[in-house]
């Protein structure tokens, strides 16, 4: 398991590098944030999650299946992402963030994307994404770009959820994994 960067940490800030086929550890890497995404009960990690500044995210979208026909056995490594297109109707739905524990909060997305990638063995793909997929995939690619949900939310409603923000950087939060804390020493 590893620690989860809490909401406020300066990681989630910092948009990922590009990583090359040889980077120290990757297969042992993916392996570990699949494992700390399931005993987290996340549906998808983004490396900036696990304190490394590079464009690596993780997806397995099976808990949305029957609710969504597209997330059936939707498990992928996406690693150097960039979307190219965002299309259609953007639509809403609430999100929350493993790096924002007890919050969850309508955000409005693209219906489509365009996405090139690399996977695991560093083949290069163009696939299109829409409905759930595009939309997990897109929260997963903001945080390489340094993006959190919320700071996609109105702003009223950003201010609504300061007080509670300020609470999870300062290590008081309802998270029953093992977090890293901006502004508090990491639990043991
Ligand atoms: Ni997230």
């Amino acid at each position: 398991m590893l620690a989860i960067t809490a909401y406020g940490h300066p990681i989630l800030k910092k948009v990922g590098e590009e990583i090359e086929k040889d980077y120290p550890g990757l297969d042992k890497l993916i392996d570990d944030m699949y494992e700390t995404m399931y005993n987290s009960r996340g549906v998808g990690l983004a490396a900036q999650q696990i304190n490394r500044p590079i464009r690596l995210f993780v997806i397995d979208a099976s808990p949305y299946a029957e609710e969504f026909e597209e997330a059936k056995d939707f498990k992928k490594v996406f690693i150097n992402a960039r979307i190219t297109s965002l299309e259609g109707e953007e639509w809403e739905m609430e999100e929350g963030c493993l790096s924002v524990p007890g919050i969850n909060e309508f955000v409005k997305r693209h219906e489509t994307i365009r996405i090139t990638y690399q996977d695991q063995d560093f083949a290069t793909h163009e696939e299109e994404y829409s409905g759930m997929l595009s939309r997990i995939i897109q929260h997963e690619y903001d945080h390489t770009e340094g993006i959190v949900f919320v700071e996609r939310l109105p702003q009223l409603k950003k201010m609504l959820l300061k007080r509670k923000l300020k609470d999870i950087s300062n290590g008081i939060s309802p998270a029953e994994y093992k977090m890293i804390y901006p502004r508090k020493k990491s639990r043991r």
